[in-house]
């Protein structure tokens, strides 16, 4: 994380290298009065090179430090570097286990004939194309159309490329993959190129990197929410099939007993009647924890009778309009079977609310979750753990959780979550 964001700040910060840059040549230029007209010219060329390539880089930088998605910022590099070192094609390419490449990005110069990804997006690697250098010795290749053979080297030709640059673009120290610029002209490309492509391939590691770390927190936070709702199961299950079931058969037995007693022991009969109906209320409370633990109607029932079944518990009345038509995964049913409780808990606790809408929906995309009271409002995330532990639990399905509650206005819950999890 560290090296991420001092390699985006870097590329970003005004007094980073292009701009050092800018400034020695302005510098060269106020002092070259006196240097002659092409010296001029080619200082001020240069000025022209490292202020677009500064622009460039710092779009993609902005891109990457937003988090933006890595096909977003792969095709950005492609196009500003295709453009930004006059290429004629570029492409950002993973390496994969079978030694083929996949390009995840490309770009063809707009003014020249199109130059489509080889092969579909996937073509072998071969034994001299410029990635398969760059994949044995991990540092920058440069390959000229008549030192490729194989399949890319006949489709070099076919489109007329003469000079290939490689990049390697590794993710902390990783190899992931090349970024190539491909050349049609006779002269072959300037010997700073791989200096040039050099920022570019790194914020694209960046990115790589940013994405790996977020998917595995979120899957590790799944992995948690699924290993603690499968133990409350469990638990739930061992209650009702062990100790729920032992006190049934107790009650029964007192109550057995208790009808049993001659009417002149009507004090023993009283103490039995006490004990039994002090077992009643136990066995009642476990039901209530192992509701509370994992209910029962969630498995068997499904999601819309189980939130129909806490609407009718509710204090405050509810009103609940569901739109999923099908059973969903486990945890999605399980996540939002969670928030509805711990909202309506919420709203008896806190709200002074005469009203709860609940509505879930499923769209192309997403499952939305909406819960509104007209309470007073003020909720607040800092104060307790109820809320704090659904915003885990919805992240853990890398969805949002969105709570709204304006002091006078009722609060409101917006859940979104992902389709792909359902
Ligand atoms: N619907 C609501 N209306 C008004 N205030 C609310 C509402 N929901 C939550 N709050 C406020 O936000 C705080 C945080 O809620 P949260 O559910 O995280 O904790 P809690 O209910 O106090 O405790 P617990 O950890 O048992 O859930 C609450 O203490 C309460 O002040
Ligand atoms: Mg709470």
């Amino acid at each position: 994380m560290g090296a991420w964001a001092s390699r985006l700040r870097a590329a970003v910060d005004l007094r980073s290298g292009p701009l050092l840059r800018i400034r020695a040549v302005a510098t060269s230029l106020n002092a070259g009065r006196s240097c002659n007209r092409a010296e001029h010219r080619r200082l001020a060329e240069e000025n022209r090179r490292v202020v677009e390539e500064h622009g460039a880089l710092r779009r993609v930088a902005i891109l990457v430090a937003r988090g933006a998605a890595p096909p977003e910022v792969f095709k950005t590099v492609a196009c500003e570097t295709g453009g930004l070192l006059r290429a004629d094609y570029t492409a950002i390419n993973r390496y994969e286990p079978d030694r083929t490449v996949s390009v995840l990005a490309h770009w063809s110069d707009p003014t020249a004939p199109d130059i489509p990804a080889p092969f579909g997006g996937r073509w072998p690697i071969g034994n001299d194309s410029a990635p398969v250098v760059v994949l044995e010795g991990g540092e920058p290749a440069r390959r000229t159309m008549e030192s490729v053979t194989g399949k890319i080297g006949a489709w070099y030709r076919s489109h007329g490329i003469t000079h290939v640059v490689a990049c390697p673009i590794k993710v902390e120290d990783r190899l992931w993959g090349a970024m190539s610029i491909l050349f049609r002209g006779s002269e072959p490309p300037p010997v700073d190129t791989e200096e040039r492509m050099r920022e570019f391939v790194e914020l694209v590691g960046c990115t790589i990197a940013q994405a790996e770390s977020r998917a595995q927190l979120i899957a590790s936070r799944a992995r948690v929410v699924a290993s603690s709702d499968a133990a409350r199961r469990r638990i739930e299950r061992d209650l009702h099939d062990g100790a729920q079931q032992h006190l049934i058969s107790l009650e029964l037995e007192l109550r057995a007993a208790e009808a049993s007693v001659p009417p002149e022991q009507e004090e023993l009969r009283q103490r039995l009647s006490t004990t039994s109906q002090g077992l009643s209320s136990v066995l009642a409370e476990l039901q209530e924890i192992s509701r509370g633990l994992h209910p029962a109607i969630l498995t068997h029932g499904g999601l819309e009778a189980a939130l129909t079944a806490l609407a009718r518990r509710s204090p405050v009345p509810v009103k609940l309009h569901t739109h999923a038509r099908r059973r969903l995964s486990e945890q999605v049913e399980a996540t939002i079977y969670y928030i509805v409780s711990e909202a309506l808990t919420n709203v008896v606790k806190h709200a002074n609310a005469s009203v709860v809408h609940v509505d879930l929906s499923m769209q192309d995309e997403s499952f939305r979750l909406s819960i509104h009271d007209d309470g007073h409002g003020g909720a607040d995330l800092g104060r307790g753990s109820g809320l704090i532990g659904l915003t885990d639990r919805v992240a853990a399905l890398d969805g949002t959780m969105q709570v709204t509650s304006p002091t006078g206005e009722g609060t409101s819950l917006l859940i979104t979550i992902p389709v792909e999890h359902a």
